[in-house]
């Protein structure tokens, strides 16, 4: 069955999975951040014009499948035809194939939220191959931040400073207490933006 400890998730920190459902019977993928904080749920937040969302609530289970790469979350979003599905082990909704982990999900809690739902799934089942690949968008924020630290003199100073700032924002948001906030922090103090 595996465990979510096995995928090497920072606890609070949010990772890209594609979450496949079913949508009467035909499979459905979307792009989806998720979060675990025990280890033995993951929770995320959806859009409430969401057909993932309107899936979950009508069956009850879904999975989060994590992308090798941000290439099959691209083909998710824009070439769904690609996607190829096998059937989940202990639940019934699709699992996505060419993932480099998944976890079978069972809903436990929908909370509402202005505009979107807080869902929380327990996991019954973990799939895991040796070469799990984990997506948080604090590395390249990070990165993004430093091209445009270097970039100040030459761009719209405002707006530049507005996309540092709110780089910062997201970064603690999605990998809090990390080197990456710690470093993030660091550039605004250099480039004097309030933090
Ligand atoms: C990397 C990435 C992460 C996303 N994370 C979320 C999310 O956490 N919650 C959400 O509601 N939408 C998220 N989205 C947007 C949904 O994937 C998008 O609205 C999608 O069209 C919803 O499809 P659906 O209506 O078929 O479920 C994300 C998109 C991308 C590209």
């Amino acid at each position: 069955m595996g465990h979510l400890q096995e995928l090497g998730m920072r606890q609070g920190w949010t990772y890209e999975t594609i979450v496949s459902t079913f949508s009467h019977e035909v499979p459905h993928a979307a792009p989806i951040g998720v979060w675990t904080e025990q280890f033995n749920e993951l929770h995320m937040e959806i859009y409430d014009s969401s057909h993932t969302l309107r899936n979950i609530l009508d069956t009850g289970h879904f999975v989060a499948n994590f992308p090798p790469d941000v290439a099959l979350i691209h083909a998710a979003l824009f070439h769904s035809a690609q996607l190829t599905f096998e059937p989940a082990h202990e639940i019934a909704s699709p699992l996505l194939c060419g993932s480099s982990a998944a976890v079978e999900l069972v809903l436990r809690q929908a909370s509402p939220l202005p505009g979107r739902t807080r869902i929380t799934g327990m996991a019954v089942h973990v799939h895991t191959r040796e070469d799990i690949r984990l997506l948080n968008r604090a590395e390249g924020l990070l990165l993004e931040s430093l091209i445009i630290t270097t970039r100040l003199p030459h761009l719209d100073n405002t707006a530049a400073r507005g996309t540092l700032a709110e780089n910062y924002r997201v970064i603690r948001k999605v990998a809090p207490r990390s080197h990456y906030e710690e470093a993030m922090a660091d550039v605004l103090r250099n480039v004097d933006v309030p933090s």
